[in-house]
């Protein structure tokens, strides 16, 4: 009989090889068990009517889906229960939301990623950042920290059940799900470097409202590379770290109608693009922004800042970003996201 190492258990290993507190591990087990329930509402959505739109939007001026709201909820309770949290900020609130005055750890999430896909019954994911508070510094209790600060970053991918945990100089790790529905098998990942199987991947569709530095850099790499588009951060960001390549959302700067440009492109700095940026780092890639910084090393003024995000092998990153660099004017910067 083969029996596989869980989740909890990896971390536990983890922790007392560092000589860390459990306190952690009480955090992630609150998080474990809330990507389960959003699991169980995601499976049952359409039998009980979840699929559609609420009538709210939410603060980044979204139709609200039933499902991000239900999700939202969710990670929120198990995060207050935990007791480990002092502050957490969820695309769904608008404010960031007080949990435990003693909490050690500041958490970002995504509560549901790639909600257009809910009423397809095509997959979503949940993603979050976790950084830690230092009771000594300065800004202890200032939860607006850039993602070189989180100590861990994650996302499920739902309905597959399949986790990828990144652990700050840790490594990039997969867990499958088993039949119990535990994650296990920790299965340590990175992109890789063969280019056979690297893919583009970004909403074509926008293709005209791109930068011209964008849209030159695109046009030189579509052709030589699979094209691949779900519409869904993590489900997109999931089949880069299998197959390697580059993700982008670059900002929309030249749209028919100029109301609908986004300088800083879509994509939220704190849960989704420093997100992807901490696992892609853990995995060997880079991620950088719409001015060619490093994404990791942005310190977001606001909770819901928005930032572009091209993250991928670093070969690919890099020649976006010296791109972009030497187009900095093409994209005006924005006061405070
Ligand atoms: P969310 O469902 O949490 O609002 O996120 C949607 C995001 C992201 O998952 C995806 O990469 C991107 O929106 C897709 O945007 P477009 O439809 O503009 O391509
Ligand atoms: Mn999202
Ligand atoms: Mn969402």
């Amino acid at each position: 009989m083969k029996l596989d190492q869980t989740f909890t258990h990896f971390l536990l290993e983890h922790q007392l090889q560092h000589q860390r507190t459990l306190n952690f591990l009480v955090l992630m087990d609150g998080i474990r068990v809330a990507a389960k329930h959003i699991q169980h509402y995601y499976n049952i959505a359409a039998l009980s009517d979840n699929l559609g739109e609420t009538d709210r939007i939410n603060v980044q001026g979204e139709q609200v889906m039933a499902l991000d709201d239900i999700a939202h909820d969710i990670v929120v309770h198990y995060l207050r229960e935990s007791q480990q949290v002092i502050e957490a900020i969820s695309e769904e609130a608008p404010e960031p939301i007080r949990m435990n005055e003693d909490g050690r750890y500041f958490v970002y999430f995504d509560p549901l990623d790639g909600s257009s896909n809910v009423k397809h019954n095509l997959p979503v994911g949940f993603l979050f950042g976790i950084a830690k508070r230092n009771p000594d510094g300065e800004d202890e209790d200032c939860s607006l920290r850039c993602g070189r600060d989180f100590i861990a970053a994650g996302m499920f991918l739902i309905p597959a059940g399949v986790f990828t945990f990144a652990l700050r100089d840790g490594g990039a790790w997969r867990f499958l799900k088993d039949e119990f529905g535990e994650f296990v098998r920790p299965t340590r990942i990175f992109l890789p470097e063969a280019k056979k199987t690297w893919e583009l991947s970004c909403n074509a569709g926008y293709m005209n409202t791109f930068s011209p530095a964008v849209q030159g850099w695109l046009g030189h790499y579509m052709g030589r590379y699979k094209f691949r588009y779900a519409g869904s951060l993590v489900v997109d960001f999931h089949r880069l770290l299998d197959n390697g390549g580059i993700f982008a959302y670059p900002p929309i700067v030249n749209h028919q109608d100029p109301s609908n440009n986004r300088p800083e492109g879509k994509l939220r700095l704190m849960y989704e693009s420093a997100v992807v940026a901490f696992i892609a780092k853990e995995a060997g890639g880079l991620a950088v922004n719409q001015y060619g910084e490093e994404i990791l090393d942005v310190v977001p003024q606001k909770p819901h800042q928005r930032s572009a995000l091209f993250v991928g092998n670093q070969e690919l990153v890099r020649s976006i970003q010296s791109d972009l660099r030497g187009h900095f004017h093409d994209i005006p910067r924005a006061v405070n996201g």
